[in-house]
Order: structure tokens, then sequence, then C-alpha cells
């Protein structure tokens, strides 16, 4: 027995040192997990670009560039005046072939335009004319076409410059690239979905939630505008951009103006309207003209679902027979506010209850399916529309300013905007609002499609076991500690 107690001096000094090397071991292991896992999620998936290095944190929310390198610069500015040129895009649709450049101006300034166009090798200067869109709302800024006509002797410009008569030097002048050099009609994306614009955004779960209807209506394209978001926001945009699925557009504005957080001056001062979004709604448009057969101009808190169909796919015949071909259809806004907690009726039974996704911040469009009731003051306000980017000159946050076709208000009982958010009218009680299931019927489809995204871009761990909620250290840990228990009783009985 006492033999069994002491064991002999050599052997008892060796098990000691395996002890302490196993403590060792155990502490790297712990703290390597630990890091792992609390260090951006970002960082495992930007592995596969081993030659960039991880970018510098931004402010306190930190948005990273997220975009590849080879993106294009921001802004141009045109020397001598306030002018900053966005985007340039060849206009096929007017009766002289035309370079439009979408330009953010300072409204009172007048200035008198040169372009400066690269054809075949050689460049041509003519006169452009700006026009300023009338959805300024009163701010200092607008945002304006400026049309470059394309002499006769050339028949594609492949870049443009703009300068102004009054400044005028060509010694450091800025190219912008000008896209849509062809016409199509066979597009890579049946939808795509512009979000304009993502600033100090946090809401992921929203985000992906909505990322992953949208799939399921038939999008393949989402492009979002990203002014700022949260590290988290950022794993998910780079997932997503990984995939396929989205296409960020840096929309970072504070080297040039200072942009407003509202629509009315005096409430949210600074230069333009809201974030710039509307020359990131005109940029959309004209990007993706002829890669995709329509485009939805919406926010990441809204989405619109058809009812009697489960798809965009499925719906948009159904609008184009009822009310004709090339509109801007509009979709009635609904408001699911989010700060209303209340259970689905009893009568549905089962009550289907939403799974919570721990860790992930974030609203949850699947808990909130109450709505306000329509009301004859607002009942088309705020809707929203898909359009035949191709049929569209220039678009605004709610609807089109010029198109070819107008635009047709769609009846709810075929489809509607679902915009979970916020109360809009938050004096009613819950018992004036009215359940609506809906979103319900994809939620069999979504709830798992979220749950993989979430795990793929390290949002959540990767395996969903019942311990998973204690977090990966504790579980890594703990098996861990199984596997140096084990050895030890093996080594000790040896
Ligand atoms: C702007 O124009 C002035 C002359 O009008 C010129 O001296 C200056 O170098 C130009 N700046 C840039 C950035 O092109
Ligand atoms: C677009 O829709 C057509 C017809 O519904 C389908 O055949 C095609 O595969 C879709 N394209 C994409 C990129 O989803
Ligand atoms: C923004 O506003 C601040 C304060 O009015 C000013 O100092 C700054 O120069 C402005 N920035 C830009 C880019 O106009
Ligand atoms: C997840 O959230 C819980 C509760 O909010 C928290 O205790 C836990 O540390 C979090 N786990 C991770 C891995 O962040
Ligand atoms: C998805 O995740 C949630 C929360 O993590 C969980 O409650 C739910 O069961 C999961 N659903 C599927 C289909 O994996």
């Amino acid at each position: 027995m006492a033999g069994h107690q002491q064991l002999p001096q050599p052997k008892r000094f060796r098990r000691l040192l395996c002890v302490s090397l196993v403590m060792v071991h155990v502490s790297i292991l712990l703290f390597w997990s630990y890091s792992e896992t609390h260090s951006s999620p970002s960082v495992s998936s930007d592995q596969h670009h081993s030659s960039s290095a991880p970018p510098p944190a931004q402010g306190p929310l930190g948005c990273q560039p997220l975009v590849p390198r080879q993106a294009e610069p921001s802004f141009v500015a045109v020397n001598g005046t306030k002018t900053l040129l966005i985007s340039a895009y060849t206009e096929h649709r007017t009766g002289r072939k035309e370079v439009r450049i979408i330009a953010v101006v300072l409204r009172r300034e007048a200035v008198k335009y040169h372009c400066l166009l690269q054809c075949q090798g050689q460049l041509q200067q003519v006169r452009g004319s700006s026009s300023v869109h009338a959805d300024h709302f009163d701010f200092e800024y607008g945002t304006a076409d400026i049309m470059c006509p394309l002499p006769a002797a050339c028949q594609t410009a492949s870049r443009v410059a703009v300068l102004s008569a009054a400044a005028k030097s060509e010694d450091s002048m800025t190219f912008l690239e000008v896209k849509n050099q062809r016409k199509s009609d066979s597009f890579a994306h049946n939808f795509t979905v512009c979000f304009s614009v993502m600033f100090e955004f946090t809401n992921v779960l929203q985000l992906v939630q909505s990322l992953e209807m949208l799939r399921l209506l038939g999008v393949s394209r989402v492009v979002v505008y990203v002014s700022s978001c949260s590290r988290q926001t950022w794993a998910l945009l780079n997932h997503y951009t990984q995939t396929g699925l989205v296409e960020v557009i840096p929309w970072s504005w504070s080297r040039y103006l200072n942009v407003s957080r509202g629509f009315i001056p005096s409430q949210h001062p600074g230069d333009i309207h809201y974030f710039g979004q509307i020359p990131a709604l005109n940029d959309c448009v004209y990007r993706y003209m002829y890669q995709s057969r329509y485009v939805a101009l919406q926010d990441v808190d809204e989405l619109i679902l058809p009812q009697t169909v489960d798809s965009w796919s499925e719906l948009l015949p159904i609008l184009e027979k009822k009310y004709g071909a090339d509109k801007g259809y509009m979709f009635e806004n609904n408001v699911f506010p989010i700060t209303i907690h209340k259970l689905p009726p009893a009568s549905t039974a089962p009550p289907l209850l939403s799974p919570t996704w721990h860790n992930v911040t974030g609203v949850n469009i699947l808990a909130h399916l109450y709505q306000e009731p329509i009301i004859k003051e607002t009942y088309n306000w705020n809707f929203k529309v898909i359009v035949n980017p191709r049929a569209v000159f220039t678009p605004t946050v709610h609807g089109l300013l010029k198109s070819q076709k107008g635009c047709a208000w769609v009846d709810r009982t075929i489809a509607r905007m679902y915009h979970t958010r916020p109360a809009k009218q938050p004096n009613l009680k819950a018992k004036q609002l009215i359940y609506d299931d809906r979103l319900l019927s994809f939620s069999k489809r979504l709830i798992p499609a979220v749950n993989t995204t979430l795990r793929q871009s390290g949002l959540i761990p990767q395996q969903n076991t019942d311990r998973h909620a204690v977090g990966p250290v504790v579980e890594k840990s703990i098996k861990l500690w199984t596997r140096v228990h084990n050895w030890l009783h093996i080594a000790g009985t040896n």
C-alpha cells in the first residue's frame, strides 16, 4: 500500500516534470485559443490575401477598408472649383452618344466645364454641360450630371477628365475610367440590390438576415456603399464579398465634405444630404445598368415580400403584366416596430419561436411580426422601388426623378415592403398593431442559411454543440483538460 502512495524519487521527479510541461502547453494553447477567438474574425478570412497586412483600425467603430486594394480612389476634385467627380458612364440612350459624369457640386457655384476625352489614343476636348438634380433638400451641395457629348471623330471614350474653363491647367489632370462602354442585354444578375449608405453600422444580425432573405428572393448581387461600420459588420461584408454576393463601394466623404446625418439642413447641418445617399443611388443604377436585369433601391432594414409567390423572379412577370414593363414598381412601406415585443397570437399553433443568435448584435427580424396600421397621412410615404435600370435616368430616395416609363404603385396584396425599425407611430398600444407572419414562411430556409453564414464568417462558433453557449474558449479548455487528464492517467499507471 505504502509503495503505491510514495513513488520512488526518479519516477516522482519525472511525473512532476511531465505535469509542469503539460501545464506550460496548456497555458500556451489556452492563450492561443483565447487570442484566436478574440481577435477580429476577419483576420482568419483575410489569410487568403497573405500579402496584405491587416488594415489599421479607424475610429471607435473601426470600420476597416473592406475593399480590395485595386478599387478606384474615391472622388476627384475639379481644380479651381468645389466640384467632386464620383464616376463616369457611357450614355447610350440619348440621341447622341455622351459620357455622363455623376458629380457633387456646390449649387451656387456656376462652372463652365471642359471634358477631356481619351478617344482611341488621342485627347479630345468638348464642352460639358451640368444639371443639378432637384433632390438636394436645400443643402449647399447637390448631385449633378456633367454631360460630355462624344465628338463625331470619337466612337468610344475610355477615360475622361474634367476641368473648369476658369482654372484651365492640363498638367495634373486626374482621369476617370468611363464604364458601360458597351450596351448589353445578357445580364450576370437578374436582381441587384443597392444599399445606400451604411454608416456607423452595427446591426449585424439584421444585415445577415436581410442578405439571406434577398438571396432566397432571387438576388445575386448586393451593392453596399459603406462609410463606417463595426468589426463584426466588416467580417460579414468581407465574407460576402469573397463569396460574391456583395460588392462594397467605399463611401467616405470626410476628406471632401461634411455630410449631414439627415435630410433637413437646420436639424442636421452639413454640406450634403444624408451621407451622400443621392449620388450613391445614381452611381448604383448606372454601375449595374448592363449587369443586372433589375435593380432594387432600398435599405438594409427593408424587405420587399411578394404575397402570392415566393420570389422576385416570379413576382416581376406579374408586375410587368399588370402594370406594364419598364416601370419603377413602388412598394408600400409597412413598419414593424422593433420596440414592441409581443408573442405571436395564441391561435397560431404551435407558437413559432424564432431562435436567438447569441453574441451577434442587432435586430432579429423574425421576432418582430407586428406592424403599425397604414394611416391615411403617410400611406404613400417612404416606398421603395424595383426598376429596370435601363429605363431610368435619375433615381431618388423614394422613386425616380427621371425615367422612360414612370412608376406604378404595386397593390399590397401582390407585394409590399416590410420595414423592421424603430416605431414610426410610437404612441400606438401593442393591441393596435397587426400581426403579419409572411416572413415566417421563409424561416425554414432562412434560419439555417443565417446559421451557416454566421459560422462561415466566424461570428458564431464552428460547431453548434449543446455546449456552444459557454463559448469556444471554455469548450476548448474542457477538451484539452480531458486529454491531459487521460494522458496523466496513462502516464501514471505505466
Ligand atoms: C490648379 O490650377 C492652378 C492654375 O489655375 C495650378 O497652378 C495648380 O497647379 C492646379 N492644381 C492642381 C492640383 O492641378
Ligand atoms: C435569371 O432568371 C432566369 C429566368 O428565371 C434564369 O434562367 C437564370 O438562371 C437567372 N440568372 C441568374 C444569374 O440567376
Ligand atoms: C467640416 O466642418 C468642420 C467644422 O465646421 C471644419 O473645420 C472642417 O474643415 C469641415 N471639413 C470639410 C472637409 O469641409
Ligand atoms: C457570448 O455572450 C455571452 C453573454 O452575452 C458572454 O458571456 C460570452 O462571453 C460571449 N462569448 C463570446 C465568445 O464572445
Ligand atoms: C441556428 O442557430 C440558432 C442559435 O444559435 C439555434 O437556436 C437554431 O437551432 C439553429 N438552427 C439550425 C437549423 O441550425
